[in-house]
């Protein structure tokens, strides 16, 4: 059995880091996100993924080029134009073999087991299986009402928090039968789950299994720093020689320098003296940490550099972007690729720079 996983997206949300990283190739832990995507079908028994892609295609062939996965495929529908979630699938089809298959979003870090929802699939007499995952606050996701019996019963889009029925959403994780393939148009832009599912449900055939494993999309800078917090501190993707203190051989470590773990320090670094770095940050391929600077719960892309004196606490620093001395990025801030952020700034409030803009010194504090 094989998968189709959807990253043809642009990530949107996500921005600024998406102008230049596809969400798959996003870093947790220094391994991209797509790795644990790998890594969790394997584990589910599934032999190989097409990988419908779309935008930014080029980093994600690349990565896997030459690879050796141990028997898993890895084969590529790339669009010329979006598709759309369900056009995505129907787009793979050549390189599936017309059995049933797992569908998942490229942006969904799961700790389940997808053995259980494929059985439980195959048990049912349902065209389609909708995982379900419970959350505290519904009102960001897609609902799915299901009865006694798992049947779907109903879907409520971003409801209003006086709307709210139930708190199980979709997870972005299906088993599909290859009748549903031949129900998506070929060639045309439209949605599995606001064109496909609706009519299943209302045919009877569309069934749902909850999941209460681990569970986070990263397609919001929040979710994202979330879901790096979480891997770095082991909760999710961790393998038998998990190591809180994640320190390349190659890093360059000064005097009075405080590496917290969890922690992951990617060849290349240096750490200047007296700097700190840890509280559940990653840095990327040859960053710089000055003297004196603080990264604490923060992902820094690869040659990411802060200068001496500056704080960086809860943000997304994208690849090779500066942040000058003194200044201060905290409060889920993102700034994009090779932007400089000028001495003594401070950025705050979930504020998102974009790629290779320069802010003077002293041009911003909020
Ligand atoms: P936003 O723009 O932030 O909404 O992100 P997105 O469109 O990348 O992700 P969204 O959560 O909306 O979509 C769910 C999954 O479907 C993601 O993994 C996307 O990469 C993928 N996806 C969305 N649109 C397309 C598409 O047109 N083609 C393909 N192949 N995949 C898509």
């Amino acid at each position: 059995m094989k998968a189709v996983v959807l990253v043809g997206g642009q990530g949107s949300r996500l921005r600024p880091i998406t102008y230049d990283v596809p969400k798959a190739m996003v870093p947790l832990r220094n391994r991209p996100f797509i790795d644990f995507m790998v890594e969790f079908l394997r584990a589910g028994g599934l032999e190989g993924a097409v990988l419908s892609l779309g935008y930014l295609p080029d980093p994600i062939q690349e990565y896997f080029g030459g690879r050796d996965l141990h028997g898993f495929s890895i084969d590529y529908a790339v669009e010329d134009q979006a598709l759309g979630t369900a056009g995505g699938i129907k787009n793979a089809e050549d390189y599936l073999d017309g059995g049933p298959i797992v569908v998942v979003n490229g942006d969904v870090l799961s700790g389940m087991d997808l053995r259980v929802a494929i059985e439980r699939h195959k048990e049912s007499d349902s065209l389609a299986t909708i995982v379900l995952i419970s959350v505290e606050d519904p009102t960001a996701y897609g609902l799915v009402e299901v009865d006694h019996d798992m049947l779907v019963h109903r879907f409520l889009e971003k409801p209003a928090a006086d709307e709210v029925t139930t708190n199980l959403v979709n997870a972005g994780i299906y088993v599909l039968e290859p009748e549903v393939l031949e129900m998506i148009p070929a060639g045309r832009e439209s949605s599995i789950e606001r064109e496909i599912f609706p009519y299943l449900q209302a045919e009877g055939r569309l069934r749902a299994y909850v999941s209460s494993s681990y569970w986070k999309d990263i397609g919001t800078p929040r979710s994202y720093l979330t879901a790096s917090q979480d891997v770095l501190s082991g909760v999710v993707g961790a393998g038998k020689d998990f190591d809180f203190l994640q320190v390349a051989e190659s890093a360059e470590i000064g005097k009075g320098v405080k590496v917290l773990p969890p922690v992951s320090v990617a060849p290349g670094c240096i750490l200047e003296s007296g700097a700190t770095v840890g509280g559940r940050s990653s840095l990327g391929r040859g960053c710089r940490i000055g003297a004196n600077a603080v990264v604490e719960g923060s992902v820094l892309f690869d040659g990411a550099e802060i200068e001496p004196g500056a704080v960086v606490r809860g943000s997304i620093i994208g690849p090779g972007a500066r942040v000058g001395h003194d200044a201060i990025v905290r409060g889920l801030s993102v700034l994009g690729a090779r932007c400089v952020v000028g001495e003594g700034n401070i950025l705050d409030q979930g504020v998102r720079i974009n790629p290779g803009v320069v802010l003077p010194p002293g041009s911003m504090s909020f």
